[in-house]
Formats: structure tokens, C-alpha cells, sequence
């Protein structure tokens, strides 16, 4: 990740919860520093010290500068006044987030492990989705470099954390070389931009998005389907921004091969016909609703039961229609929801496109153009043409799928503005 320089005049940290974990490494003698520069800029900061961290850095000098207890362990001590039993979960659900500093190479395997041994890792595992979490590792040059240790950060990448390499420099054994957690004024930095990225001033921040992706499959017999060539990528990269932008998003994908993007709630189906009975079930209570699926137009009537013989040269195979979800959606939503489809049709389909946004009544569609290399099914990068329902053309040019889902939200979140005024 890079530390970049965040605008002076805007101070994202008031008001805003903030955990620093502390790890058993000699850096942990620099975090009072810090808890005092995140008070400075209004953060409310509370500390969560491991067994290690407490042999480096002092309760008494944390709990002083941060005005708060300090939490340690997951058993509350049963003599102490007002105990709280639900600390270990509600300490996640209170904050806006979580910096770990100094992460130790035993703490980076608990946390990656899914272990909750101390209150550190209690924490990590009931964040809220979407708060940032931000991991300084610091350690011996060496012991950073080791398979396992880059194994677990590399797990707790792909969990959304972001992990701040550690600096070169001059370490605790004498030696100079990688390890170094970077300085407090670096970390609250750091935190300041991945505040700014969670993106809370995003129309989408809250609101409840149901996106479909990938293909469907439609059973001819137990071992034969119909499909398409969906990978899943569209979809997907459409769920991990508008997470990021603090939705709280809801994935329905076919059958695909991709990891679920962090802090997405993810429900897998196989048919059309199981997609359109897990959508739904949000019809009534989504914000938003996104068609990213190529769901199959049709199904066999009748699949057959086993595995269909294969002694006659040819066959006929009866195909019936199946539910259109987005159109079901679009024509029954209520005035604040919004339905935005995909159209996959080839150069010449925008006049397409725009019979689709018309007959499901949608408030945005992304005409997909497609040519199997650079743009539409299985490749990663796409060229869309959004076009809303007043008639409003934005051509986009051949982007990642990455960069075109993030365009698709700018849009839609105009959209919500429009609506708020
Ligand atoms: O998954 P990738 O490999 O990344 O490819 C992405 C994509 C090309 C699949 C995606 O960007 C895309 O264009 N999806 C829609 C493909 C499509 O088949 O569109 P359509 O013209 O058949 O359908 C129009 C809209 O209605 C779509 O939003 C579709 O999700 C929805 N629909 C269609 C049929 C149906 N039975 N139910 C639906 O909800």
C-alpha cells in the first residue's frame, strides 16, 4: 500500500473509533505516541494489548494516553465492577477501525489461523464489514521474509486486510536490513487514507445491494447442462467495490471460480430458477438491485433423470422460459429502489440495450459490448456504454473489469443523488 500525503483540510478522524492492537515487538514502545496523535486529531481510541505487547510497552502508560482501560483478555475478571460479558464481540462492532502495530509473526498466524485466543484477535474476527484493517508487521528482516509469514500475510491480504510492509533500517539485533515498523505519524497516515477510501461519504454507504453474476447451468440430465461462458468477473468486481464504498452487499453467483470479495455476503445457486428464488427474497428490502448474471434465456422442460442414452442421432430437446429476475425486479420495485442490467449484444445492439432498459423498467443499463478479447465473458478487462433511463449516453472506454465496475457505481450513485434532491 502506498502512504499517501491525505488532504490537510479534511480531519477524517474526528469522531471516529479507533483500535490499536499491539503486538510483542520492541515498536510497541512507540504506540503511546501514536494513541496521543490520534486523540489530537478527535479519534476515540482504545487499546488491545497481547501478552507479548504487554511485556513492551506499559498498561498503565496506555491506558493514560488513550483515557480508556486497556483490553487483554477474553475472560473478564469476575471480581472486577461492572463486568461486561460481551466485550469480546462488542469491542468489533465499535469500531471504525483496526490498526495493528507492531504484528508479530505469532499474532499474523492466530489472526490468519481464524483463532480468538486473546482480545486482539476476538476483535479481528467480529469487525464490522468494510472497516479497514491495517497490519504493520515488524520483525526480524529475516523471520518477515520466511515462507510462513508470508503465507499468513498473504491470507490476510486476500481477507481484505492491508498490510504496510515494514521499513529498512537499523533493527533491535543490530542489524540493518527489513523489519522496521514505520514511524506513528506514517501509521496515522495510513489510516487517515484507508478512512478516506472507505468511502462514508458515498451514496451507497449503508444501502442494501443484491447483485446477480456468473452463469447459470440448466440441467438436460444429471451429468449434462446448458450454460454460457460467464466467468463470474463483472459481477465480482461490482460486489468488491460497492463494499468498499460500504454497501452491505448481497452476491448471487452461478457457478464460477472466484473468491469472495471481502466483507461480501455470498450465496451461491446453480439454476436460473434457483437465482430467481434467492433474488426474491431481497425484492422487497433491497436499495438496489444489480443484473450482472447471464442467466440462461431457457431451460430443458424436462430433465432427465440419470444419463441420457446416447443411441439415437439426433433429439430433440423441448426448452421452456425462464423467469427474467431483473425484469421481475424492475417492474415491481418501489419509487426508492433502483434496478440497474447488464446487455451483452454485439456492436450494433445499443437500440437492444434500450429496448431491455424500457420493457424491465430499469434505471440504468451497461451495454456490454462483446468480442471474447477485450471485452465481455471471461476476459478481464470490458468496454461498456451506460445509458440511463432519461436517455443520458456515457461511453466508456476498453477498462478492467476492476475500473468499469467503479464507473458503473460513479453512475449509479448519481443516480441516489438525484433522487435525494
Ligand atoms: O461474467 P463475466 O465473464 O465477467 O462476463 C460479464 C458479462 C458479459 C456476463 C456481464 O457483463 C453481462 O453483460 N451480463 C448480462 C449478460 C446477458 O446475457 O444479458 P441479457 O441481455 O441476456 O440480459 C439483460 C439483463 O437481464 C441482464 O442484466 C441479465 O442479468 C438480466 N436477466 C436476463 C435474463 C434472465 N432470465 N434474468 C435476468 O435477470
Amino acid at each position: 500500500m502506498t502512504i499517501l500525503q491525505s488532504n490537510p483540510g479534511a480531519n477524517v478522524l474526528k469522531g471516529k473509533k479507533i483500535i490499536i492492537g499491539i503486538c510483542g515487538g520492541i515498536a510497541a514502545y512507540k504506540i503511546p505516541q501514536l494513541v496521543r496523535l490520534l486523540k489530537k486529531r478527535g479519534a476515540i481510541v482504545r487499546v488491545a494489548l497481547t501478552e507479548g505487547g504487554a511485556h513492551f510497552v506499559s498498561e498503565l502508560a496506555l491506558a493514560t494516553v488513550s483515557e480508556e482501560r486497556v483490553y487483554r483478555k477474553i475472560f473478564p475478571p469476575m471480581e472486577s465492577e461492572g463486568v461486561d460479558f460481551t466485550r469480546h464481540i462488542s469491542l468489533g462492532e465499535w469500531a471504525d477501525a483496526l490498526v495493528i502495530a507492531p504484528a508479530t509473526a505469532n499474532t499474523l498466524a492466530r489472526l490468519s489461523a481464524g483463532l480468538c485466543d486473546d482480545m486482539l484477535a476476538a476483535i479481528f474476527l467480529t469487525l464490522r464489514p468494510g472497516k479497514p484493517v491495517l497490519i504493520f508487521p515488524a520483525m526480524d528482516g529475516q523471520m518477515f521474509l520466511s515462507h510462513s509469514v508470508q503465507r499468513n500475510i498473504a491470507t490476510l491480504a486476500t481477507q481484505g486486510c492491508s498490510i504496510i510492509n515494514p521499513e529498512s533500517g537499523e533493527l533491535a539485533s543490530g542489524l540493518c536490513g527489513v523489519g522496521r515498523m514505520p514511524e506513528p505519524e506514517a501509521i496515522l497516515r495510513a489510516l487517515e487514507e484507508a478512512l478516506h477510501e472507505t468511502g462514508e461519504c458515498s451514496p451507497l454507504y449503508g444501502k442494501k445491494v443484491v447483485i446477480t453474476a456468473g452463469p447459470t447451468r440448466e440441467k438436460i440430465d444429471d451429468v449434462r447442462f446448458i450454460s454460457n461462458y460467464s466467468s463470474g468477473k463483472m459481477g465480482f468486481a461490482i460486489a468488491r467495490a460497492a463494499a468498499k464504498r460500504g454497501a452491505i452487499v448481497t452476491l448471487l453467483a452461478g457457478p464460477v471460480h472466484l473468491p469472495t470479495p471481502p466483507g461480501v455476503e455470498r450465496l451461491d445457486v446453480e439454476s436460473a430458477a434457483e437465482m430467481n428464488a434467492a433474488a426474491e427474497g431481497f425484492f422487497n428490502s433491497c436499495d438496489l438491485f444489480i443484473g450482472a448474471a447471464a442467466v440462461s434465456d431457457y431451460r430443458p422442460a424436462t430433465p432427465y433423470e440419470g444419463k441420457m442414452k446416447k443411441d439415437k442421432e439426433e433429439i430433440e430437446l423441448a426448452l421452456v422460459k425462464n423467469p427474467d429476475i431483473l425484469a421481475r425486479f424492475g417492474l415491481q420495485k418501489s419509487a426508492c429502489q433502483l434496478a440497474v442490467g447488464f446487455a451483452l449484444e454485439t456492436r450494433t445492439g445499443l437500440e437492444s440495450a434500450r429496448k431491455k432498459l424500457t420493457e424491465k423498467n430499469l434505471d440504468l443499463i451497461a451495454f456490454n459490448f462483446f468480442d471474447r478479447k477485450t471485452s465481455g465473458f471471461d476476459v478481464d478487462t470490458n468496454i461498456l456504454t451506460l445509458i440511463g433511463s432519461n436517455g443520458e449516453i456515457t461511453e466508456l472506454p476498453q477498462l478492467t473489469k476492476d475500473a468499469a465496475a467503479g464507473k458503473l457505481l460513479d453512475a449509479i450513485e448519481q443516480l441516489c443523488l438525484k433522487d435525494r434532491h
